[in-house]
């Protein structure tokens, strides 16, 4: 079968290989589920990958199966498999067990291990090919009225496992009741937050860069939710548009400097989550008494989050459902950018570095079919 690889370490080196098509046997105990891929979106990760500032390829070969955020349709399963049957749709999560205590209960995404296993980034192959096959454990079904949104999923379980651990850490409080959030960031992940939170209830402003008008504060407005952009607005001085802050914030620019403006502008009793994977250098200087001085009188937390496990796959399909029922085919406004076929991964790359207006890029390896 096809797939789009790169070779780790060589920049520039995205390709495509042919391999083996995988069979339901060769995973164990009869729990194999083999997927016909459809659809797989990309992201700065994928950029970063092939730019070799990080990835691995599984021990062995000497190329790494790119897509981390797949979507796909059983083609067939092992005896003892019944959670999904041949023609569900389903998406797999991204990080497989390592051996600390945590990846042995299931969350994997808290490993402690210095080396960790994820699909598509580190140390196994992705899901960018015509198929893949996995263990029935990490194989998450979506819902059939779903499937025009399924590609969607893996990045909304970032949200997802962000805004269930701040809620989880909160719990500290005995009662926590959040009134407003803020998003900063308003590219796929920052949109999927603001969805997330607004979901919930919360008044929600969404700090961007582009001024409108502009199809992703069109999105943010359509929520309900406001846009800012961090020009006229500095997150730093935010509270004193929006007085006592923001209970959560949710930070998704990719930008760390503004971790620390994000830490002036939370309420009392409030949550900071960083969800940015930020591998650059970048240094910063800060009023750090103020910092740490509104902290401390204030019991703020501040909370980074990495990767999600099967629960937030779980919960990502029921806000996503709640959320085509609320905001009927906001989701499918993010797939702005959609590449046909494995061959033209060229044309992927270019749309994910420099396309214009992206949110979300994605490759159709297959058609999503009549039902
Ligand atoms: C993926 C996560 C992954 C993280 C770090 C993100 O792009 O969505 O699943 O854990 O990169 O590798
Ligand atoms: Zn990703």
């Amino acid at each position: 079968m096809r797939a789009i690889a790169v070779t780790p370490g060589v920049p520039g080196s995205v390709r495509l290989v042919e391999m083996p098509s995988p069979e339901v046997s060769d995973v164990g105990g009869g729990r194999g589920v083999l997927v016909r891929v459809l659809r797989v979106g990309v992201d700065g990760t994928d950029k970063e990958i092939n730019a070799a500032e990080y990835g691995a390829a599984p021990e062995g070969s000497d190329f790494l199966v790119i897509g981390h955020e797949g979507f796909g349709q059983v083609e067939a399963t092992g005896p003892n498999v019944t959670e999904v049957e041949p023609g569900d749709y389903v998406v797999a999560t991204v990080r497989r067990p390592g051996g600390s205590i945590y990846d042995l209960i299931g969350t994997n995404d808290m490993t402690t291990d210095s080396v960790y296993y994820e699909r598509g980034i580190n140390l196994r192959h992705g899901f960018m090919s015509e198929y893949y096959v996995d263990d029935a454990e990490f194989v998450v079904k979506v819902p059939r009225g779903l499937k025009d949104v399924g590609v969607l999923l893996e990045p909304m379980t970032v949200v997802e496992k962000g805004v269930a651990q701040a809620y989880e850490i909160q719990r500290r409080l005995r009662v926590w009741r959040p009134r407003r959030a803020a998003v900063m960031g308003a590219g796929t992940i920052g949109l999927l937050a603001t969805l997330a939170l607004r979901l919930r209830g919360l008044e929600v402003v969404t700090f961007g860069k582009t001024p409108k008008p502009h199809l992703n504060a069109e999105l943010v407005e359509a929520l309900g939710a406001s846009y800012v952009t961090s020009d006229e607005l500095p997150v730093a001085d935010s509270p004193a548009r929006f007085p006592g802050g923001f209970d959560l914030i949710f930070e998704a620019t990719g930008y760390s400097p503004i971790v620390f403006d994000s830490m002036r502008a939370l309420a009392r009793n409030g949550v900071l989550v960083l969800s940015s994977v930020t591998g650059g250098d970048r240094r910063v200087e800060v009023p750090a008494d103020r910092i740490n001085l509104e902290f401390v009188l204030g019991n703020k937390v501040m909370v980074g989050t990495v990767n999600a496990n099967r629960e937030y796959f779980e919960a990502g399909v029921r806000d996503m459902s709640q959320a085509e029922l609320e905001y009927p085919g906001w989701l499918a406004r993010l797939l702005t950018h959609p590449v046909r076929g494995l061959e033209n991964y060229r044309e992927l790359f270019d749309k994910l570095t420099a396309g214009k207006g992206a949110i979300k890029v994605y490759c159709e390896v297959a058609g999503l079919g009549p039902d």
